[in-house]
């Protein structure tokens, strides 16, 4: 049976190892090297592009992973980085030069955000952002100079979705590069590069590690792209630890089976709250009502398992309630087993101006929940509970 016609579940535990090789061990062995030895000089000039020369260029462990995550999103290869900014700054550190352009949508990672406003002016590289669903917007930002569109879908922290195929026929019609963060997916629900884009980004530290547990980034797309990239993270030094891509691996092996409990729990989780008299608004792809529904049903198999509402109340109502919670706990970060809530104005949105905010819609009212493998019963009593701390109630929420 050829590789390619695995399902994901299956290409997670297996990658694109050689099913074939026998008397190996069954879990990739750490290189924990920094330096790999060579019998002579010119060995160590043909070394040198390979993985076994020196670990920041490269380590056998950290391949087993890319040639695993390259094979999940369908793509050529896959590259890895210390974290998920590291992943995006140096990716696009590689892409553009001073003079060049990037169009942005609004809608992204703070911490992107703020690398793209503040520092590339820096280097003389200008981006513009456009509201993330208006693509007249898109088109009408792209300039002879524009070089990269940057996208995130589905978003961080209110979960809109973007029309992946016009995006990436945009792209395509202006010559240029379309990259995405694909986090909050996952390859188990969304494969970007099926949809024409050319490069997917994701913070490994989320759904693909899995247990909270790691820090790191993965690039994959058009072997092109992912060589320039290669040679920027070599130079600037960005590359992961082998220890950590030992546990990444692991973590991918469980990737299909964690996101699937967790597409399953996300949703019960906001049909509740979409239900719930002291909730104003549900953020959730799949959940009925939502305005981007059938697209995020065509282009997604599940709707991930972060989630955002606002509390009908105050801020002050929105921290209450996150402190109160048990099982979720208030902690940064998504995508592990163990569900989390956070406060987006105060966490992954906290270095963006407020103007910035505002626009995206982040409020001080916006809780965000990243809901775990638990008993879907469990969470949804104790975000009950919780819900009685804030001090207004409404008939419905609002949907997406
Ligand atoms: C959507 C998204 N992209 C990128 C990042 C940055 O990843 P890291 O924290 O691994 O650097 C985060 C972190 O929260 C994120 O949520």
């Amino acid at each position: 049976m050829k590789k390619h016609q695995h399902r994901q579940e299956t290409k997670a535990v297996h990658g694109r190892a050689d099913l074939s090789k026998k008397n190996g061990p069954l879990a990739t062995p750490i290189y924990q090297t920094s330096t790999f030895e060579v019998t002579d000089n010119d060995q160590q000039l043909r070394a040198t592009h390979t993985d076994m020369f020196y670990t920041r260029y490269g380590n056998p462990t950290n391949t087993v992973a890319e040639a695993a995550i390259a094979e999940l999103e369908s793509a050529d290869a896959a590259l890895l980085f210390a974290s998920g900014m590291a992943a995006i700054t140096t990716s696009i550190l590689a892409l553009v030069k001073t003079g060049e352009h990037i169009v942005a949508q609004r809608d992204i990672y703070g911490g992107t955000t703020k690398f793209l406003s503040q520092w590339l002016p820096k280097l003389g590289v200008e981006t513009t952002f456009v509201d993330t669903v208006e693509y007249e917007q898109h088109a009408r930002a792209i300039r002879p100079n524009t070089k990269l569109l940057y996208l995130e879908s589905p978003t961080n922290p209110t979960l809109k979705v973007v029309d992946l195929r016009r995006v990436s026929t945009l792209a395509k019609q202006h010559n240029l590069i379309s990259m995405i963060d694909s986090t909050f997916a996952t390859p188990i629900n969304q494969r970007p590069v099926e949809f024409g884009i050319d490069l997917v980004m994701h913070s490994g530290t989320k759904y693909l590690g899995g247990h909270s547990d790691l820090i790191s980034g993965i690039i994959a797309g058009r072997r092109d792209l992912i060589q320039t990239i290669h040679e920027s993270r070599t130079t600037l030094g960005s590359c992961m630890d082998p220890h950590a891509a030992f546990l990444l691996l692991r973590g991918i092996k469980t990737l299909a089976v964690r996101v699937q409990r967790q597409n399953e729990n996300a949703l019960r989780v906001a049909e509740f709250l979409a239900g719930h008299r002291r909730v104003r608004r549900v953020y959730y792809p799949f959940v009925e009502r939502h305005p981007q529904r059938t697209l995020a049903m065509e282009q997604m198999s599940g709707g991930g398992g972060v989630l955002s509402f606002e509390v009908d109340g105050s801020g002050d109502d929105a921290r209450h309630l996150a402190e109160a919670l048990h099982l979720f706990t208030l902690a940064p970060s998504l995508g592990g087993v163990d569900s989390l809530v956070s406060i987006p104005v105060l966490t992954s949105h906290a270095m963006i101006s407020p103007e910035q905010r505002q626009k995206m819609g982040i409020t001080e009212q916006l809780i965000r929940l990243s809901v775990g493998i638990e008993n879907a019963d469990d969470l949804i009593s104790d975000l009950e509970q919780a819900l009685t701390v804030t001090s207004t109630a409404r008939q419905h929420a609002q949907v997406g």
